[in-house]
């Protein structure tokens, strides 16, 4: 490397006027490589079952980055905040879950997302499944078809949820062609924390109506600036999460080398990483070739004005590897291709409503208010015209979309914001074909972020048949209005 990425990006930054400054600026994020290696398919490397119980409660908790404080954070089980499940292709996920939350109407369902599952077990409140009421049970059973970096969270009150930290990690191992010399998980979040200790309000009409309402301290599995220790000269597999409701990073190494290995848990060609773009809900695996002994590499954000520690890397041990880094691709998985030729080109508008217009607030049939459940009282956004919330969830309106399973399309995905947006498909992953602002790699991804004013163009095969939800992934924005769903027959 020439110009450390460390040096250029305070170049840039010393010219830019902030956020939207930003986004202009450095847009190609990364180079490919070895784009022609031929790819392997994962296979099955089990059978059998993975239980999985799960007990959301409110739970007391000092995180590290809570700097003395303890604060009420809702989790999927005692002892953890941020659950790692792990799990062989092959094995089928067995999962009961109670709902001990500790609010009258808390309504929950768990949606596995970056998972092409079967419909019924998708976990979508109404759409696709009754919500689990508190004092409740549920229970979910699939197979994961596919090895990857995915995750799980609730899919109602979600601005909430995320804020309180009701967000698991789960992994689907089997598709590495070699073992890398270590592992670790990343998951990046903020929190809205006051200066007394309280969570402030995880949404304000503020936030929602424009980038979406911020944490006020960062972290990295639960502690700021983490530090960890990996075996020297070795290659480290890093799957980093970006579990925030509201930040965008862009993510890259100070000093080492490290390479792109896959993408919401997608395996692709290594792209030499420069640094990447995620919104909320996106995942990237890294494989960083750690320094010698006794040095330490930082992971940084670069998307904020002033470029951001995220993390720091000290090297210990013996050196694992002497030759130079060549990236190990990861196998991927089996996906229809897709025929551009023959694909039907949908356009799907991102725009913003008028805002501050009131919604109306629906009752159920026991007089509870939906609004304080699933919606907000306010839309900002919509997708082709359709605001969500102007609709209940138990009413639904037209499908964005309706696809036959196994045909392919083309969606031309424009968004009419100054916001950046990232657009996510439930059961499906979408290729990534072209971009009007970016030159961008071809890759698979269940988000795919839109920056202010892009075009991209994405591909996708219809998977199974159902009702898929269609949202961007800012937790506030999905929540007013910028959500729907696309029908698979
Ligand atoms: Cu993680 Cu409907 O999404
Ligand atoms: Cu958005």
């Amino acid at each position: 490397m020439g110009t450390t990425r460390r040096q250029f990006v305070a170049g840039a930054a010393a010219f830019s006027g902030g956020v939207a400054a930003s986004f202009a600026g450095t847009a190609y994020v990364a180079r490919a490589r070895d784009a022609l290696t031929p790819e392997i398919v994962a296979e099955p490397i089990a059978s059998g079952v993975k239980h999985l119980a799960l007990d959301l409660a409110e739970r007391p908790t000092a995180l590290p980055c809570f700097n003395g404080a303890t604060l009420p954070l809702w989790t999927f089980e005692e002892g953890t905040t941020f659950p790692i499940v792990r799990m062989k292709l092959g094995e089928r996920l067995e999962t009961t879950l109670v709902n001990n939350l500790p609010r009258q109407g808390e309504y929950v369902s768990i949606h596995w997302h970056g998972l092409r599952i079967p419909n019924d077990q998708d976990g979508v409140p109404f759409l696709t499944q009754q919500p689990i009421e508190p004092g409740a049970k549920g229970s979910y059973s699939f197979t994961p078809p596919d090895t990857g970096s995915f995750f799980f969270h609730t899919h109602c009150n979600s601005a909430e949820h995320f804020g309180r930290g009701l967000v698991a990690a789960l992994i689907v191992e089997g598709d590495e062609i070699s073992p890398p010399d270590a592992e670790l998980v990343l998951l990046m979040k903020d929190w809205r924390i006051s200066p007394d200790g309280k969570f402030l309000p995880f949404i304000t009409d503020d936030g929602a109506a424009r980038a979406g309402t911020s944490g006020t301290v960062r972290s990295v599995n639960g502690v700021t600036k983490p530090v960890f220790k990996v075996p020297a000269s070795a290659d480290v597999r890093i799957r980093f999460y970006n579990v925030d409701p509201v930040r965008i990073s862009e993510i890259g190494f100070e000093t080492a080398e490290a390479a792109i290995i896959a993408v919401d848990g997608n395996g692709q060609p290594p792209i030499m990483l420069e640094s990447w773009r995620l919104g909320p809900a996106m995942r990237v695996d890294l494989l960083l070739r750690t320094p010698p002994a006794g040095e330490t590499v930082r992971l940084m954000d670069y998307f904020s004005k002033v470029p951001a520690v995220l993390a720091e890397f000290v090297s210990e041990g013996a050196p694992r590897r002497t030759g130079k880094f060549v990236p190990q691709p990861l196998k991927v998985s089996k996906f229809a291709p897709l025929d551009e030729a023959s694909a039907e080109h949908i356009q799907m508008d991102f725009s913003a409503t008028a805002t501050g217009e009131a919604v109306v607030q629906m009752s159920d049939a026991t007089g509870t208010t939906i609004g304080s459940l699933c919606l907000s009282t306010n839309t900002f956004w919509a997708i082709n015209k359709e605001a969500w919330p102007s609709k209940d969830h138990q009413n639904l309106g037209a499908p964005l979309a309706v696809l036959k399973s196994g045909n392919s399309y083309v969606f031309e995905l424009k968004n009419l914001t100054p916001h950046a947006h990232p657009i996510h498909i439930h059961g499906h992953m979408f290729e990534v074909l072209g971009s009007n602002l970016r030159r961008l790699p071809r890759f698979r991804a269940d988000t795919v972020l839109l920056l202010p004013k892009e075009r991209i163009t994405v591909g996708l095969v219809a998977g199974d048949p159902g009702k898929w939800m269609f949202h961007c992934h800012i937790i506030e924005h999905q929540e007013t209005g910028m959500m729907g769903y696309i029908v698979v027959t």
